[in-house]
């Protein structure tokens, strides 16, 4: 592998030059675009002048160059130009350059690339640099006038349409803007079309461009769209600053979405959306995505990042408004499960192995490697934590501050931690340790009581990380509650501050001793550490007023079970299986949060956890017990489970709202138990009655997880078979529910069928990046679908380094296992790291990974 040189945060230096326009001219054609750029520059005075002009540039071919009109002859070097300071005048001069780029065989997706026959790109982090010379950096921000040219119908580009004739169009971004913001779409297109009022009365025109055919699945992405637009105003006071906004749904696309100003472009997958097509989960998704996207234009675009170590400033704020959003639209208590179990199944899991990294890194290799859960998502907790910390009007504060301080400008996370200092008078030296240092801090709890004082100390440990080896300590908000041993509060919700290593928090005036609910809403991203018994958590489960904390009293009880059954093949608890049952039966608790509760511990989640209390996981029989589980509930539920059934019916029109979903996820969580015991008669008749995408795929899922299904997955195949999207779906599912002795066959002979098509991203992760979520499958002994996934990673990654990379953080786990499988996983990374020509992408993770 070619050796690798990281970008680091401290060598961080403003740019040579400032830049204050941008005028660029597109011919496209699919093997020969032309681009020609006309750069402002002038020197920057925080620098001085006389130095040369660097600019980055990737398979480029340079065809002309000029500075203020007199023509140069300097040759680009393999990443870029370097035009040396004697060329320039000392003062502010135009650049102009021509380049001819090939689109058509742009496979990376990164850059200008064409998607089913029209032109789009994507250019954060580092795609403009494939598209003309440019300073590629973040806190260079211009403002851009763009001219299209092609036979194309619908030219799009940033900000406002100002001339389009036949043939060409022009645009121009009054804000000003760094280069991984620029977006161009060319295409036949056509619009799902609505308006906008904002509240100071602008009319802005709302877009969402799609192929021809796909006009009639925009209606709920463009609905999110306006409830997001006016969240944003009254939650954040923040309004949309162009007279239109374009959302283009592309089918090739590396990740979710992307902010490109005033031009949104979109993985197909997450706008288009009926309820014959996707399910309650893809219309959830679609509405965070939608939000997500939109919130950027503030926190992202008006205000940017100055380099991208400060990725998380734009990244886990804009999750952390999205999160609240969601919640706002549907229900926070689900809304907050659904988070954490994402947090630290991801998360943690990442913040736990070789792959562990700072919420603001310190050095990269390759910058897309770092859009990860911990930028993302522990970005977005840590945002949780500051607003628990300085309470809701400190947050208000500090937000309003952050808009007028930092508005047209890059930040950084010191900027950002300096608003809440400010606005607050809070000191955050110590907070900043959470953006600083990587890894899930453990907290272990002990309680006395004594004369009718209750005790509760609270200690925290963080164990080193790679190139971290010691750790400061953290200001933890743990969020407590306590209830006497009737059930009833007695303590509300009181945020406690750990800041030591050690503290110890008293309460006195209590009757008796109480029931501690510890980490309410799960108050900071730590893993707690504390004897409870499984009559406390009965308890909890039961009484507790916190929903968090009552769905994570049965999910704890589920995993001791378990871990149980694993370790000294105990028999399923009967206490649990009540408990469990009252809650699912519970007709005054929402039918989501029902569902959630019935939910099962996943098996890479069990073999975390077992991971963690020194067990070595054995996938098979972490399987075995999930199965045995499953069936025990399904025995304890089974007189229930018809009338739950029925009594979840959603008669009348489908709608994705919340309330409708949590009675389907409710209604197909019990018919999954049912068909446990009924050979799966209830899932084929509800399979074939199924009227939309939810119940059709939960039914078919429910056939899938008793090894039936055959007849209903051809059925499904032969009505969708035309529909991409749809097909993604019944491929993934192949993969997830195969036994696990079956995985490797399952997934060889999809990826053996025509329409596996491995250079769509959407296709290739719904059977090779499924590969992996099929625990026991993956993680079989032989060994297997290690190498296969192996290969399919070297076959792509000279086509899609970036999602081939992201792809990779399968084998992150590898440290969990015993000491065959860690061979095995560590002789298919170091096979990787032999591929001559390996990707400086996929080499930066099988290198961090093998390490
Ligand atoms: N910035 C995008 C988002 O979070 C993610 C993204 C990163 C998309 C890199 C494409 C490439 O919404
Ligand atoms: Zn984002």
């Amino acid at each position: 592998m070619p050796a690798q040189t990281a970008v680091k945060l401290a060598d961080y230096q403003p740019y040579s030059h400032v830049l204050d326009r941008v005028a660029l001219t597109f011919r496209l054609l699919p093997q020969a675009t032309r681009v020609q750029a006309r750069l402002h520059l002038a020197p920057n005075p925080v620098r001085g002048s006389g130095l040369d002009l660097r600019l980055d540039g990737e398979n480029l071919v340079l065809i002309a160059l000029a500075v203020d009109g007199q023509r140069l002859e300097v040759q680009p070097d393999a990443t870029g130009l370097t035009i040396p300071a004697h060329l320039l005048p000392d003062a502010p001069f135009v650049l102009e350059t021509e380049v001819e780029i090939a689109p058509a065989g742009n496979t990376a997706l990164e850059g200008l690339y064409m998607s089913g026959g029209m032109y789009c790109t994507q250019c954060e982090a580092e795609g403009f640099r494939k598209i003309t010379f440019y300073p590629d950096r973040p806190d260079v921000m211009a403002r851009f006038h763009v001219r299209i040219e092609s036979d194309m119908p619908v030219l799009l580009s940033n900000g406002n349409p100002v001339a389009a004739g036949p043939g060409w169009a022009e645009w121009d971004d009054p804000w000003p803007k760094p280069a991984y913001l620029f977006a161009l779409v060319a295409g036949d297109l056509v619009a799902h079309s609505d308006r906008f009022t904002t509240q100071s009365g602008r009319d802005v025109a709302l877009n969402i461009w799609v192929r021809k055919g796909d006009e009639g699945f925009c209606a709920y992405a463009m609905d999110s769209l306006i409830r997001s637009m006016r969240w944003d105003e009254t939650a954040y006071g923040r309004e949309y600053d162009l007279d239109v906004f374009n959302i283009v749904a592309v089918d090739d696309f590396n990740m979710g979405a992307m902010e490109n100003k005033g031009l949104n472009i979109f993985n197909s997958k997450y706008v288009l959306a009926s309820p014959e097509t996707a399910t309650d989960e893809d219309f959830a998704r679609i509405e965070a995505i939608i939000a997500h996207e939109y919130f950027h234009n503030w926190t992202g675009n008006r205000i940017t990042c100055r380099d991208w170590f400060q990725l998380c400033l734009k990244e886990g704020l804009t999750v952390f408004r999205d999160q609240q959003f969601s919640g706002d639209m549907r229900s926070h208590a689900v809304k907050r499960i659904e988070d954490v179990l994402m947090l630290r199944g991801r998360q943690f899991r990442e913040d736990g192995g070789p792959l562990a990294h700072p919420v603001r890194p310190d050095a990269y290799v390759e910058i897309n490697n770092f859009y990860t859960a911990t930028i993302y998502e522990k970005g977005a907790e840590v945002i949780g934590m500051l607003k628990r910390l300085v309470g809701d009007a400190g947050y208000k504060a500090a937000l309003d501050l952050y808009f007028d301080r930092h508005d047209g400008a890059a930040a950084t996370i010191e900027d950002w931690l300096q608003v809440f200092e400010d606005a607050t008078g809070r000191d955050l030296t110590q907070f900043k340790r959470w953006y600083t240092e990587a890894g899930t801090p453990q907290v272990s709890v002990r309680d006395d009581w004594a004369d009718g004082v209750y005790t509760l100390t609270l200690a925290q440990t963080l164990p080193a990380t790679p190139g971290q080896p010691h750790k400061g300590l953290k200001v933890i908000p743990v969020a407590v509650g306590l209830l006497n041993p009737n059930g009833d509060e007695v303590v509300p919700t009181t945020v406690l501050e750990l800041t030591e290593a050690q503290q110890s928090f008293r309460f006195a005036g209590l009757a008796a001793r109480p029931v501690p609910s510890i980490l309410r809403g799960f108050s900071a991203p730590v893993v707690l550490d504390r004897a409870v018994s499984a009559a406390e958590r009965a308890f909890l489960l039961a009484h507790d007023t916190d929903p968090f904390n009552k769905w994570e009293a049965g999910r704890a009880l589920a995993k001791e079970v378990m871990a149980h059954m694993i370790t000294d093949a105990a028999p399923v608890s009967r206490d649990w299986l009540a408990a469990l049952a009252r809650v699912a039966l519970d007709e005054g608790l929402d039918p989501a949060f029902r569902a959630l509760a019935l939910r099962l511990p996943g098996e890479d989640d069990m073999a975390a956890t077992l991971a963690a209390a020194g067990h070595v996981p054995d996938p098979a029989a972490v399987h075995a017990a999930r199965q045995a589980l499953a069936d025990a509930v399904a025995a304890e539920l089974a007189p229930a489970l018809p009338g739950l059934i029925a009594g979840m019916a959603t008669p009348g029109r489908f709608s994705p709202d919340a309330a409708q979903a949590g009675r389907r996820a409710l209604r197909n969580a019990a018919l999954a138990l049912l068909t446990r015991r009924d050979g799966g008669a209830a899932a084929r008749a509800a399979f074939a009655a199924a009227d939309n995408m939810t119940d059709s795929l939960a039914a078919l899922v429910a056939l899938l997880e008793i090894g039936a299904g055959a007849p209903e997955l051809a059925a499904f195949e032969a009505r969708w078979q035309a529909d991409r999207l749809v097909m993604d779906k019944w491929f993934m599912l192949q993969v997830l529910y195969a036994a696990p002795q079956d995985l490797a066959a399952v997934v060889r002979r999809l990826t053996a069928r025509p329409d596996f098509d491995w250079k769509n991203p959407n296709r290739f992760r719904s059977v090779i990046g499924a590969l992996s979520a099929n625990h026991a499958g993956f993680h079989h002994a032989d060994g297997v679908a290690y190498d296969l996934l192996a290969d399919w990673l070297l076959r792509l990654d000279p086509k899609n380094p970036q999602t081939a990379a992201r792809m990779s953080t399968a084998f992150e786990t590898w440290p969990r296992y015993d000491a065959d499988r860690q061979a095995l996983i560590r002789r298919a990374l170091h096979r990787i790291l032999a591929t001559p020509g390996l990707s400086r992408d996929l080499g930066e993770m099988a290198a961090r990974m093998a390490a």
